[in-house]
């Protein structure tokens, strides 16, 4: 066998760098023993891993548009989780859910199944959990067991053997870590284990036009446990976030092939579920009948839709010798820099101050458009004054204090007048043409700007 001969390849399971030597740190990823020897499959790797599509075609084709009289998408159900897909399930793509243990990944998509029971053949294999305790599940979420086809089954070649059969348009696999394929030696979870058994789904569901939906364990930082290469398989990869303590869940498109990424789905776990929650602005406003110091209500639009978040700071004087700095839901060089902004070209040191800054409901604000927000978050609890009640905020700030525009500036203000707000701080390039009767448009040029406009008001 020539497979023999050749020299064995090493694979970082962090991150799913390939190198040709063993090493005890990754020099990719710098993580520390990650590296392990990548058997079985490497030499056929490079031909079964020719295409994810599962099409390998010798003749060049022109584009085609999808065949008529097939819907490409399949509606889920549930209009959230449709928004975060891009407007259904795509047939034969491949969709990855990763999340922490117990945040509700088996029951969405057990919810999923049914949903589609009387529309979409639909295959949920567990590897994690017996028919039984499906059932119990299930009675939990008032389904009744009939309407979903369930395998209990850990092997790949079977679940696609079994999939053969019964000609599934949906395949839900929960989860991709406890597959395992004759094609690797390896122990179920490792990398060359998953690489093997999702590239087989993956490739399976191409080929049939089968939306194949994958579940993904996360590390403890939150990256999905296994190699990055899972995401790359495929076509869209959705996270699941929550703060722990809250019952809302938000399921966050990071990748998506077919929609619009870091788009964002609402949900609330409750007694019977996931319930879909359709006004989340509402809901991520704390409800502060009198306003509060620190508290700031910005405008974001992560993914194709403005979301009202309030952002929260508290600015303590410090006895340390190194002052506190914690972000939650926010970028912590973000606060950085802005308190370096907030110094230089505001006037107000907090060098020796703890500062903590946190976004209400366990949203992460990827954005900048949060920016102004945290300034006059840090700035009205420093001050110990609230910002006048009915306030919201928006804009970037940048290094030399200006405060930049942001995009879709119209659709923030639409949603802060819908939900009663009677104040918006903007960048000065995001006034409207037409100045909104119900709302008063404050436009600041710069971060002093800014706090001087606010200063006023006091
Ligand atoms: P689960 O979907 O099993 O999480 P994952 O597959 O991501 O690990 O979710 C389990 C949690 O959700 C568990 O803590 C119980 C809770 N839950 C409810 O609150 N209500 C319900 O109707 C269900 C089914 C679960
Ligand atoms: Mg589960």
């Amino acid at each position: 066998m020539t497979a023999a001969k050749s020299k064995p390849t090493f694979v970082c399971e962090q991150c799913g760098a390939e190198l040709s030597k063993w090493a005890g740190q990754c020099p990719e990823c710098k993580q520390w023993n990650c590296v392990v020897e990548f058997s079985g499959g490497a030499r056929r790797a490079p031909r079964r891993f020719s295409g994810f599509s599962g099409q390998s075609s010798a003749v060049v084709s022109k584009l085609s548009a999808p065949k008529a009289g097939e819907a490409p998408r399949i509606k889920t159900g549930t209009s959230e989780l449709d928004r975060v897909l891009g407007g259904g399930l795509v047939r034969g793509s491949a969709i990855l859910i990763g999340g922490e243990p117990g945040i509700g990944k088996s029951t969405i998509l057990l919810q999923l199944a049914a949903a589609l029971a009387g529309s979409t053949r639909c295959l949920y294999v567990s590897g994690e959990e017996s028919i039984e305790q499906l059932g119990m599940r299930a009675d939990r979420l008032g389904v009744t067991g009939e309407e979903v086809l369930c395998l209990a089954e850990t092997h790949a070649e079977t679940v696609l053997a079994q999939a053969e059969r019964e000609k599934p348009g949906v395949l839900i696999v929960d989860s991709i870590q406890t597959l395992f394929s004759d094609s690797s030696q390896s122990a179920p979870g490792s990398i060359s284990q998953v690489r093997e058994s999702a590239g087989l789904l993956v490739q399976w569901g191409k080929r049939h036009g089968c939306a194949v939906v994958l579940v993904g364990h996360v590390t403890k930082d939150g990256s999905l446990a296994g190699p990055r290469i899972l995401e790359h398989m495929v076509d869209v990869v959705l996270y699941f976030e929550s703060d722990g303590s809250s019952r809302y869940r938000i399921l966050r498109a990071v990748k998506n092939r077919h929609g619009a990424a870091n788009e964002l789905g609402m949900f609330a776990m409750t007694g019977t579920g996931l319930k879909e929650v359709r006004n989340p602005s509402a809901i991520f406003l704390s409800g502060h009948s009198t306003p509060a110091a620190g508290s700031v209500i910005t405008a974001v639009r992560e993914g194709t839709r403005p979301l009202l978040l309030e952002v929260q700071a508290l600015v303590d004087p410090s006895n340390l010798g190194q002052p506190r700095r914690v972000a939650l839901g926010l970028d912590g060089n973000r606060v950085s820099m802005i308190l370096a902004v907030l110094h230089r070209k505001g006037g107000i040191g907090l060098g020796d101050h703890d500062v903590f800054i946190n976004v209400v409901g366990g949203v992460r604000i990827l954005e900048t458009g949060a920016d102004l927000a945290m300034m006059l978050a840090l700035f009205s609890s420093f001050r110990e004054k609230p910002l006048p009640a009915r306030t919201v905020c928006f804009g970037e700030l940048g290094l030399t204090g200006e405060v930049r525009p942001v995009p879709d500036g119209e659709q923030r203000i639409r949603e802060a007048i819908g939900h009663g707000f009677r104040h918006v701080f903007l960048p000065a390039s995001n006034r409207p043409r037409k100045a909104p009767s119900e709302i008063e448009v404050h436009t600041v040029e710069s971060a002093a700007d800014a706090l001087d406009k606010i200063q006023a008001l006091w």
